[in-house]
């Protein structure tokens, strides 16, 4: 039998040896990794759960969410568009018997556009929604990052288990590119066909006009109106003012009609009905 100092003496090499060669980084790494797959098991099977990550993040589940709706259980945390924060500092609007309370505890995207805040109504999926409200969501989304404290992501709809973005979130960020798009387009429409001023009278009826800075466009030319239909095939106009010796006009003449009863060359027009 050895005597006990002579173990303690093999211990104390044997761990001397794993620190001061690769061993101890392999050790290291399969810990941390085997750790991680634990933790992810646990996950799986008590979907209460929340994982935090090595950044700091917190991955919630759904039920593990529901439960921030009140200070004394944790706080005031919602998501939007699969990102949680926590807005137990916005308490005045969330906190129990508030009139934003209904967004704690879950994530109610939809709702941040459509106004309902009934439980059908306070949903993740945004599918229904166009894309310009889809990217009102996300003006929301980053207030709450400016305002508030952001904890981490819900696992579901916009995030998988790992956390990183699901297929509907890409489809999603598409749908807000599209939107962005669209914005840039309207800008530059604005921009060569800017909008009339519009008054109306309930004797004389609505007059439209044109002014070098009509529609906020400031220019160095005044244009006529004209009912400009912006969509092919779409009854959907608006009061344009239009160079009409413009390339920009000349170019896209058929989606333009003068008003009735006006001259082609009057920078004011006064109509009763819509036309
Ligand atoms: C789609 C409908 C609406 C949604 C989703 C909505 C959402 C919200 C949210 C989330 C907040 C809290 C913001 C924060 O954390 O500071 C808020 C605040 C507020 N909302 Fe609404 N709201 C809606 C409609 C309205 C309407 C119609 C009114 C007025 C008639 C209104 C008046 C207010 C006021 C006065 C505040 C408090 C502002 C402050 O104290 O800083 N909201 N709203």
């Amino acid at each position: 039998m050895l005597p006990k100092s002579i173990w303690l003496l093999f211990l104390g090499s044997a761990v001397y040896m794993l620190y001061s060669s690769d061993y101890y980084f392999y050790v290291k790494s399969y810990v941390k990794h085997y750790y991680a797959e634990a933790l992810r098991l646990l996950y799986d099977a008590n979907s209460s759960n929340e994982i935090v990550l090595e950044n700091g993040e917190i991955l919630f589940t759904s039920s593990a969410l529901e439960k921030y709706t009140d200070l004394d259980s944790g706080g005031l945390y919602l998501s939007i568009l699969g990102q949680v924060f926590d807005v137990t500092k916005g308490e005045k609007h969330y906190g129990p018997g508030q009139s934003y309370h209904a967004f704690t505890g879950r994530d109610g995207s939809a709702a941040f556009i459509t106004g309902d805040f009934t439980e059908s109504g306070l949903t993740d999926d945004v599918s229904s929604l166009t894309n310009k409200q889809i990217q009102s969501i996300m003006t929301w989304l980053e207030f709450y990052r400016k305002t508030y404290v952001y904890k981490g992501k819900l696992v579901g709809r916009y995030y998988d288990k790992n956390g990183k973005p699901t297929n509907e979130r890409s489809i999603l960020e598409e749908r807000i590119q599209i939107a962005k798009k669209n914005d840039l387009n309207e800008d530059q429409e604005k921009s060569k066909f800017p909008p009339c001023n519009v008054e109306w009278n309930p004797d004389s009826g609505t007059r439209v006009w044109c002014t070098k800075n009509s529609g906020g466009i400031a220019r160095n030319w005044i244009g006529v109106p004209r009912l400009f239909y912006t969509e092919p095939g779409s009854k959907k106009h608006r009061c344009a003012c239009v160079n009409t010796n413009s390339k920009d006009f000349q170019e896209n003449k058929n989606m333009f009609k003068t008003y009735s009863g006006c001259a082609d060359n009057e920078t004011s027009c006064i109509f009763k009905v819509t036309t």
